[in-house]
C-alpha cells in the first residue's frame, strides 16, 4: 500500500479537492483499490463521499484509543474501490488528547494503524486529505506516508508556510520515516493569468521543489459538482479540471516507476 498526503500549510489550495479526484481517478480508471483518510477536523473528503456523521467511530479514535482494530472506522462509499476513514470536528480534542498523553508515542499513532490495515495488502493506495497546518494530526500523517504531494494555488500568497513544510518533511525524514519523499508540487485552480505564470517560472526555477508538468485547471464545474457531492472526474470528464486531474494521476504513476 502506498501512502500519500496531500498537504499545504495554507488553505484553499485544492488540497481535498485533489485527494477526492486521485482517489476517484486511481479506483475507477486504473482499477486500484484506495482507502482515503480524512485527516481534517472539517471533514470535507468525508462530507463528499457521504460518510460524515458525529455518532460513528473517526480518526479521532484511531489517533486516542488503545487497542481498536483501525478497520473499525472504515467506512464504504457508493464505489466499489473508495472506502474511507473518516473525520469530524472531535479531531480537535483528540489533538489535545495525544498531545496530554505522553504514555506512548505521539506522533506514530496513525502509521501503527495503516501498517496493521497495509499487511491486508487489500488497498493498493491510502491517500491523505490534511489541514491546513502542522500538528500532531498533520505529523501523524507525514509519519505515515511514503509521497507528500503539495497543492498550490499560485496567488500572492502562494509560497507562504512552503519552507517551513519543507522544514517539517526533512525533519520527519531524518527522525522517524526515512522514506518520505516530496514527490512534487501540483499547481491547481490555474486559470493562465500572467501573474501565475510568473508564480510559476519561480516554483519552477527552485530545484527543492519538484514540479509536476500537469496543472489542474480552474472549472466552474467544481463547484456545482462538489454540492452536488459528486467527484469533479463523474460530474463533467470534459471539464479541464477533470481532464487535469486524469493527466495529473498519469503522470504521478508515470514517475513513480522511474
Ligand atoms: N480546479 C478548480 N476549479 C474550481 N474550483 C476549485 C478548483 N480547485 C478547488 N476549487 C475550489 O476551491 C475551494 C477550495 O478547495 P478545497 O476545499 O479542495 O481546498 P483545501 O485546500 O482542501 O481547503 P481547506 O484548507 O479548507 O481544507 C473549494 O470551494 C473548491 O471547490
Ligand atoms: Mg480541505
Amino acid at each position: 500500500m502506498k501512502t500519500i498526503s496531500i498537504i499545504n500549510l495554507k488553505g484553499g489550495v485544492a488540497k481535498t479537492l485533489t485527494a477526492d479526484s486521485m482517489a476517484h481517478v486511481l479506483a475507477t480508471l486504473h482499477n486500484k483499490r484506495v482507502l482515503l483518510v480524512d485527516n481534517d477536523k472539517q471533514g470535507n473528503t468525508s462530507k463528499a463521499f457521504g460518510v460524515h456523521s458525529y455518532d460513528d467511530k473517526s480518526i479521532s479514535d484511531v489517533l486516542t484509543a488503545r487497542r481498536l482494530d483501525p478497520r473499525e472506522v472504515i467506512k464504504k462509499t457508493r464505489f466499489e474501490n473508495i472506502d474511507v476513514m473518516p473525520a469530524n470536528m472531535t479531531l480537535i480534542r483528540a489533538n489535545m488528547e495525544v498531545l496530554m498523553d505522553s504514555t506512548r508515542p505521539q506522533q506514530t499513532r496513525l502509521r501503527s494503524a495503516l501498517n496493521a490495515i497495509a499487511e491486508e495488502n487489500f488497498y493498493d493506495f491510502c491517500i491523505i486529505d490534511n489541514a491546513p497546518d502542522i500538528n500532531i494530526s498533520t505529523i501523524n500523517a507525514l509519519v505515515a506516508s511514503d509521497d507528500v504531494i503539495i497543492p498550490i494555488k499560485i496567488d500572492k500568497y502562494a509560497f507562504d508556510g512552503l519552507e517551513e513544510l519543507k522544514e517539517q518533511i526533512e525533519d520527519t525524514r531524518d527522525d522517524l520515516n526515512p522514506r518520505l519523499r516530496l514527490a512534487g508540487c501540483l499547481i491547481t485552480c490555474f486559470i493562465r493569468a500572467d501573474a501565475e505564470k510568473q508564480g510559476e517560472a519561480w516554483l519552477r526555477s527552485r530545484p527543492e521543489y519538484p514540479v509536476f508538468d500537469t496543472r489542474i485547471r480552474y472549472s466552474d464545474k467544481v463547484t456545482e459538482s462538489t454540492f452536488s457531492e459528486i467527484p469533479i472526474v463523474e460530474y463533467s470528464r470534459r471539464s479541464g479540471t477533470a481532464m487535469d486531474y486524469i493527466a495529473f494521476v498519469q503522470e504521478y504513476l508515470r514517475r513513480g516507476k522511474q
